[in-house]
């Protein structure tokens, strides 16, 4: 069963070292998180997977990874210097800020207030007596339209012409790009373009946990298809990622599809549809999935002056403007959502309780973890000879524990989700034929706790697979 509360994840992830608040001994930075040594095993292994769904095992992807820092026509053309801002409003009584629209949105309902222009959302909040969720008073200042890109300056001379972004999504660098990779790799449509990188937004209402923060991965993908042709790869794509979620250990009832209405729509998209999670606080969005027509390569066209048209390879007066289909998926969020739907608290019978995070194997931090029975040194010398065996003789992450009783060990291994510990005793030294012949160790599996007695030879063929 997945966590019921974020405080159980966020406690455990800083105790066994999934993530940290950031800056921490400076008393932190909001909605900063650091991730710890397990934590970015995990997503390292996430970003391994999805590379390997999504770029490795499709003959009509292809990966690249473009610089964080673009040219800040980018940003004119893609419509973020317009259209990227949240209407603000500050409470003059508290002076706390908010986004006006979804202060009334509550009230009103979403298709109402999506009429409205900026100068009404003040006079409305005024009218409708919208109170400040800080100080409960009703005292608003007039709406401003504030951008959330984070705007930094390039060289040492800080001023107009200077000023460049940090990116808001990854996905401008796959289109700037576009020309580059259909003339070096001469794809044939439909093809898409995988990138995974940092994005930044200067989020008003960032929280629970590492869902919105201010600085995030994306695993993004355009996928480029001859005009016409959206609607059927639309939909192979939405079940390719809801399959990619599930295969990896996400219930399906935990899962949801929502079609975004023409309000809810960005600038750039005819189509959209989010995969949604249950997270603790309710359901939100891990994904999405949008149709975003031939709008960037048109607008970079336009901005860059370039001629970014396909020209068809059996048919060379056919030149067009493809269409793109966007799967997005946040990085973070996913990793948020793998480690909230591993983690499970299980009665034992010895009435005890567990808590075990039932990672996906190929997604837990640690494969395997190296345990003596005992602090007797001949007994670690020798598991230290299996550990040196195991690191050498196969690819996995390994972890050797010698500290505080097995029970206590294997307890540790449960909560950072380690799929099989192995145990070495005294019947793998020779030395007590009870606990088992000479040379064999017991593997204990984390979900089943079935133990299975084996020669060292069996076990490095098991965990080789
Ligand atoms: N290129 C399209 C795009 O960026 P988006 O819906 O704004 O679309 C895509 O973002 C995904 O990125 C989201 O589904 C979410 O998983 C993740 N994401 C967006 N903003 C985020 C934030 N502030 N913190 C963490 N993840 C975020």
């Amino acid at each position: 069963m997945p966590a019921s509360s974020l405080d159980q994840l966020v406690s455990l992830c800083k105790r066994r070292g999934f993530i940290f608040p950031g800056s921490e001994i400076y008393g932190g930075l909001a909605n900063t998180w650091d991730y710890g040594p397990l934590g970015v095993e995990l997503k390292n292994r996430v970003k391994k997977e999805w590379w390997k769904t999504f770029v490795w095992k499709r003959p009509d992807m292809f990966g690249m990874d473009a610089a964080i820092l673009m040219n800040p026509r980018v940003w004119e053309a893609s419509g973020h210097v317009g259209n990227f801002a949240d209407p603000l409003v500050d409470c003059k009584e508290c002076k706390e800020r908010f986004r006006g629209d979804k202060l009334l949105e509550e009230k009103l309902g979403v298709e109402a207030v999506s009429v409205l222009k900026l100068a009404q959302i003040g006079p409305m909040l005024k009218a409708e007596k919208i109170p400040c969720p800080a100080c409960g008073k009703s005292n608003w200042t007039e709406a401003k339209q504030f951008n959330m890109m984070f705007k930094t300056h390039q060289g040492v001379i800080e001023g107009e012409g200077n000023d460049i972004y940090l990116r808001p999504e990854t996905a401008q660098g796959i289109f700037v790009n576009f020309k580059n990779i259909v003339n070096t790799m001469r794809p044939r449509l439909p093809f898409g373009i995988a990138q995974i990188g940092k994005a930044f937004r200067n989020e008003i209402t960032p929280g629970n946990f590492t869902f919105r923060t201010r600085e995030f991965e994306q695993m993004e993908i355009e996928y480029f298809v001859e005009p016409g042709r959206e609607a059927k790869l639309f939909d192979e794509w939405k079940e390719s990622v809801w399959n990619w979620f599930t295969g990896l250990g996400i219930g399906k009832k935990s899962l949801r599809l929502s079609e975004h209405d023409k309000e809810e729509l960005s600038h750039y998209s005819s189509r959209t549809v989010d995969i949604e999670y249950r997270f603790p606080w309710g359901f939100g969005e891990l994904f999405g999935l949008a149709n975003r027509g031939d709008f960037d390569l048109q607008q970079h066209q336009k901005f860059s002056g370039e001629d970014l048209t396909y020209t068809d390879p059996d048919d060379a007066t056919k030149k067009f403007l493809p269409h793109v289909i966007e799967p997005s998926f946040g990085c973070d969020r996913s990793v948020l959502t793998f480690l909230l739907e591993a983690y499970t608290e299980e009665p034992l019978e010895n009435g005890e309780t567990r808590t075990v995070m039932k990672f996906d194997p190929r997604l837990a931090p640690v494969d395997v973890a190296i345990l003596p029975l005992s602090k007797k040194e001949h007994l670690i010398a020798k598991a230290q000879e299996l550990y040196k065996k195991v690191i050498q003789e196969t690819d996995l992450v390994v972890d050797f524990d010698v500290t505080g009783s097995i029970g206590k060990r294997y307890r540790r291994q449960d909560e950072i989700g380690t799929p099989k510990c192995i145990t070495v005793d005294f019947g793998t030294l020779g030395e007590d034929d009870k606990q088992g012949t000479k040379d064999t160790v017991t593997i204990r599996d984390r979900d089943s706790l079935q133990q299975e007695r084996m020669t060292v030879g069996e076990l490095i063929k098991t965990l080789r697979g």
